[in-house]
């Protein structure tokens, strides 16, 4: 995915000119692209719609107020369906590394369904073979409010057969397939070969997603304050049942999400949440 393959007002392109850059997409300030060396990580649907109404289908869609099916409004909340104002267009430091700013802010339709004043900021840095990504949430009302969120990232990789997913061994998972709870998982390396749809908890901070052949990609995920760990993939059946989703995508595609998701957050009057997730390509 390049800057050029959309319209220049509904991006942000971070660049470091060495092949290391990020590409947002105002909807719902989805990453859609992180090059490292000229390598993409992120997964990006050929068949996603970008009408600026549906959710973008790859990349790293934000999940808030709520993570999973809502009964105020539509899945996974509302942050990734809205449009997102640049705050900070890309600003290069001394170094090369580059920041940008956007900020997503209550308004007559979000209230509708939920009704709180909030302002979320998202902050990324583009280095060399890293990306740290904060959320900061902040509560702008005079009363509480409670939220779930999540980074809910597609990491495009070579083959999901020779994919792996490092650092969850040990922990309770809910199995949203077969609903199973507390289930522990025993793998030091957890692998995908079916519709998989878990959530970690309490996970550590590092996880690593390693895949092949080539390219291949090894890619640590450092978060904070995302103790939740989400693993997904539709597989064949559910990838074809979605429109959007590329029926083979799959096999080139695994979501691994850090979240707040387990337990929600409550935010006092004219407090905030910081959470962040920081990729780094190993190789
Ligand atoms: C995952 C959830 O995070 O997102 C799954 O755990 C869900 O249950 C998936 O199917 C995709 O959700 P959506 O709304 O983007 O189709």
């Amino acid at each position: 995915q390049e800057p050029g393959d959309f319209p220049a007002g509904d991006i942000v392109f971070l660049d470091r000119g060495d092949g290391n850059s990020a590409l947002l997409h105002l909807h719902g300030a989805t990453l859609i692209s992180w090059k490292c060396h000229s390598v993409e990580n992120l997964f990006l649907s050929s068949t996603s719609v970008f009408d600026n109404k549906k959710a973008i289908r790859g990349g790293v869609p934000i999940a808030f107020p709520n993570f999973g099916p809502w009964p105020l409004g539509p899945q996974h909340g509302f942050a990734r369906i809205k449009r997102w104002t640049v705050a900070v267009p890309p600003t290069k430091d001394a170094h090369g590394d580059v920041l940008a700013v956007l900020t997503l802010e209550d308004d007559e339709e979000t209230r509708a369904m939920w009704d709180y004043k909030f302002k979320l900021v998202y902050t990324l840095v583009l280095s060399e073979k890293k990306l740290v990504s904060t959320l900061v949430i902040h509560n702008t009302d005079t009363k509480s409010l409670g939220f779930t969120t999540l980074l809910h990232t597609y990491f495009r990789v070579s083959d999901i057969d020779k994919t792996t997913v490092e650092g969850l061994k040990g922990l309770k998972y809910i199995d949203k397939i077969t609903g199973g709870k507390d289930v522990i998982e025993t793998r030091d390396l957890v692998t995908v070969d079916r519709n998989y749809d878990r959530v970690y908890k309490d996970a550590p901070q590092i996880v690593v997603i390693s895949s092949g052949p080539e390219p291949s990609r090894k890619i640590e995920v450092k978060s904070f304050n995302f103790p939740d760990v989400v693993v997904w993939n539709p597989w064949d059946v559910k990838a074809k049942e979605m429109g959007d989703f590329d029926d083979e995508g799959y096999k080139e595609m695994v979501c691994v999400e850090v979240g707040k998701v387990v337990t929600p957050v409550t935010l006092t009057a004219g407090s905030q949440y910081e959470c962040s997730q920081t990729f780094t390509s190993m190789l």
